[in-house]
């Protein structure tokens, strides 16, 4: 996920006296490498994160248990936990790099107190990390799959773990029909929409900044995935309120960035002058529209504490598997 208003030629810092990468490429190995800090640090949050989980699941305070009582068994179940944990930092990430791509893009990017090329440089590792975690994530949730099912052979428990877990649609049970392609979604455009960055030379700038828009979409696609199916946010608590709260920087951020863009061409301006500039301009002024209206709804539902969340059951049920959730 990199930022949309990166100049040209701020890539790889040049060595004196040997020529830029061609075409002022970053090569994906040198970032890669850059962002094993970074991945350090994801690794040492997921592995939190699991304690913290597997902790409350000992001692009979999940709420993964509450919604699928057979699960209370953290020995058994430590791969969906760790698919858990690694969707937890997966989505921090996300949020990271998002907020810092946003800052970038933004005018007031020069008022900051790190470095724009520092930024930059943690926008590229943050993005990269969020890939790998949220790859991470749908591989233990497919690894558990292939340890439940054993009931049947080898090849068709291996298959069933990757049907479901990355074959849109294929996944056929209650909300998840409609969270689990959300999440596939969000997977599959990271990918390219990240990676695009270091093809940028053969697509050409413009259109490589054109797609790279699109990213804010993983990332709503990735809170929307988790609102509807995460069981540490199914009922409306805390957890579920602070999730929606964090979401209030990012629309922030964003309608800033609309409204004060760093690059002058997508400034609002008028809304006169030739047909194509014109629908230019609604188009422009209908995003910042719709960025302000999404502070005010995130504002309504933190305020309200209504949000889809369901309500915590007095006697949860004694076997709900995810097939049959109780909503
Ligand atoms: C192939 C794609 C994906 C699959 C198959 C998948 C699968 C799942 C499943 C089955 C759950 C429910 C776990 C539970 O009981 O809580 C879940 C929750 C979650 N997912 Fe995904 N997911 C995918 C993509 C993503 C992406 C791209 C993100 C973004 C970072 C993400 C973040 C999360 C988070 C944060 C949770 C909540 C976990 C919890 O409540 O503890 N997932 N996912």
């Amino acid at each position: 996920m990199e930022s949309e208003a990166r100049p040209e030629g701020d890539g790889a810092a040049a060595t004196p006296g040997r020529q830029r990468p061609s075409g002022d490429r970053v090569a994906l190995r040198g970032d890669m490498r850059a962002a094993l800090p970074d991945v350090a640090a994801a690794a040492v949050v997921t592995a939190l994160v699991f304690v913290f989980l597997r902790a409350r699941m000992a001692s009979g305070e999940s709420d993964t248990v509450a919604v699928m009582p057979f699960m209370d068994d953290p020995g058994t179940y430590w791969m969906y936990l760790l698919s858990q944990a690694f969707g937890w930092s997966g989505l921090l990430w996300a949020w990271g790099t998002v907020m810092i791509g946003l800052l970038l893009s933004g005018a007031h990017s020069t008022r900051l107190p790190v470095s724009r090329q520092v930024l930059e440089r943690w926008h590229r590792t943050t993005s990269l990390t969020t890939t790998a975690l949220m790859f991470a994530h749908a591989l233990m949730f497919a690894a558990e799959l292939v340890r439940y099912e054993t009931k049947v052979s080898w090849a068709e428990r291996l298959w069933v773990g990757f049907a479901d877990t990355f074959v849109p649609g294929w996944y056929d049970s209650g909300t998840g029909r409609i969270a689990i392609p959300l999440g596939q979604g969000a997977l599959y455009l990271a990918i390219p929409l990240g990676l695009l960055f270091y093809v940028r030379h053969r697509i050409g700038a413009n259109a490589w900044r054109r797609l790279h828009r699109f990213v804010i979409v993983v990332y709503v696609l990735s809170v929307w995935h988790t609102l509807l199916y995460g069981t540490n946010v199914w009922y409306g608590d805390w957890p579920r309120t602070v999730l929606w709260l964090l979401q209030l920087p990012v629309a922030c951020l964003l309608l800033l960035r609309l409204l004060r863009p760093a690059r002058r061409a997508e400034q609002l301006g008028s809304p006169g002058g030739r047909r194509g500039a014109t629908a230019g301009w609604w188009v422009r002024a209908a995003g910042r529209a719709a960025a302000g209206a999404v502070i005010v709804g995130l504002v309504v539902v933190v305020a309200s504490d209504r949000d889809g969340g369901r309500d915590r059951p007095a006697h949860p049920p004694a076997t709900v598997p995810h097939a049959q959730e109780t909503e």
